[in-house]
């Protein structure tokens, strides 16, 4: 049964990064498979859908709408978009029949200083509202299915987790 495999986290925490990898893994073993990432379907919205609770709500919603249709029609969906808040979550987790949750652990700091986007910096500077983990939260999850610990695991090995994760539980060939 095709799954959903949501990369959640905050940003910079390699969400992106790893669910790239995880995705051409599977596009190499001819897998079908999707992938959603919040920064590219966000640019969809065309800045009308913004960063206050309401809007994520919105946006959480929505993917896991758009990736349970996926699954339904045997399609593996593949996403990552931040997700801070538990109770979007748990929804997703409710409507999606096969979700799985992979947590990219990362101190605050540890993203903040990696600042990819170079958001952090602004964010701390007050020019981005709402910015997750500063001034907007971040709610830990209580129980994901794989967890990587991106500040302390090269990218090889984090996706060596959530590939092994998903093999040992039979949801990919080995
Ligand atoms: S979510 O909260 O709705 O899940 P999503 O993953 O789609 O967020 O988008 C997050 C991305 O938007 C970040 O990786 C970052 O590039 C960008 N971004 C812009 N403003 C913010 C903000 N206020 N908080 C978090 N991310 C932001």
């Amino acid at each position: 049964m095709a799954f959903t495999l949501w990369f959640t986290g905050i940003s910079g925490s390699g969400k992106s990064t790893l669910s790239l990898r995880v995705f051409e893994a599977m596009v190499a073993r001819r897998l079908p498979v999707e992938r959603l990432d919040g920064d590219i379907v966000r640019k969809e919205y065309a800045g009308l859908l913004g960063y206050e609770d309401r809007d994520r709500l919105i946006n959480i919603r929505c993917l896991g709408f758009v990736s349970s249709a996926l699954n339904r029609h045997g399609i593996i969906s593949i996403v990552s978009a931040i997700a801070p808040f538990q109770a979007s979550r748990a929804l997703n987790r409710e409507r999606i029949a096969e979700y799985i949750e992979v947590y990219c652990a990362c101190p605050f700091e540890v993203a903040a200083t990696r600042d990819v986007k170079l958001l952090y910096a602004r964010a701390k500077r007050g020019e981005i509202p709402n910015f997750t983990g500063l001034t907007s939260a971040y709610e830990i999850p209580e129980a994901p299915e794989v967890t990587v610990h991106t500040d302390t695991e090269d990218v090889d090995e984090s996706v060596r987790t959530v590939l092994g994760f998903l093999e040992r539980t039979g949801r990919i060939a080995s």
